[in-house]
């Protein structure tokens, strides 16, 4: 598994194009006006903001089937900063599972600020990415190309666990946005 197909271009998607290369993948982008462009590879990371999602499915929906799709997302209300707009008790890969019952869905990076995946630490601890889903090759298969990366990688369990990761996301992300912790600092494990 050594070609990606990353969604975006922004923050997230720079810095897990940086982890990725630097493991020795090969990755390519689709931005938000290439829609006719072709998904590429095994593997297929969403680093968009939730909303684009329904738009990407409804794109290329049909060249996900059989894939590997990474959900990065929090899918906050950035209007309150206050709750998630995901149904009570889902998640946002869970949600895009049911959008795409052909792909194996994974949740991954959520917990992870863009400046810890580029530095590789979170403070003076191996930065760690948390994989979840219900696909056990598939989330072996992402862990090792983080891992080729020089990050850390734990298997967080099922999909199911993707809500519990989305609210650590939440979490952190309300923290840093009241200046309570670094941008480039948040959560770490020790392992
Ligand atoms: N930043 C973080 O530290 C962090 C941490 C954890 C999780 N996340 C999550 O990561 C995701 C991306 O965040 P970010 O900080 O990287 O945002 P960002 O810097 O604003 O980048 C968003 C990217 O998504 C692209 N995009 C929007 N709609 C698209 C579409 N339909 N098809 C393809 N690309 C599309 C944008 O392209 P255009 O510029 O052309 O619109 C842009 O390249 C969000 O869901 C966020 O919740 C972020």
């Amino acid at each position: 598994m050594t070609t990606f197909t990353i969604f975006g271009t922004g923050n997230m998607a720079t810095a897990i194009a940086g982890v990725l290369t630097s493991g020795g993948a090969t990755v390519a982008h689709i931005g938000s006006a290439d829609t006719g462009a072709k998904v590429q590879g095994d593997v297929v990371i969403l680093a968009v903001p939730y909303p684009a999602i329904a738009d990407i499915v409804a794109s290329h929906g049909d060249q996900l089937a059989g894939k590997v799709v990474v959900d990065i997302t929090n899918p906050l209300n950035f209007e309150t900063f206050d709750e998630l707009v995901v149904p009570a008790g889902s998640s946002a890969a869970a949600e895009l599972q049911r959008a795409l019952p052909a792909a194996k869905v994974l949740k991954a990076f959520n917990t992870n600020f863009a400046a810890t995946l580029a530095s590789g630490t979170v403070g003076e601890t191996q930065t760690t990415v948390l994989v979840a889903g219900d696909d056990a090759e598939a989330k072996a298969a992402l862990a090792a190309a983080v891992t080729a990366g020089g990050l850390a990688a734990i298997d967080a369990g099922s999909l199911k666990r993707a809500h519990e990761l989305e609210a650590i996301g939440f979490l952190q992300l309300t923290l840093a946005a009241g200046e309570k912790i670094s941008w480039a600092g948040g959560f770490a494990v020790n392992n």
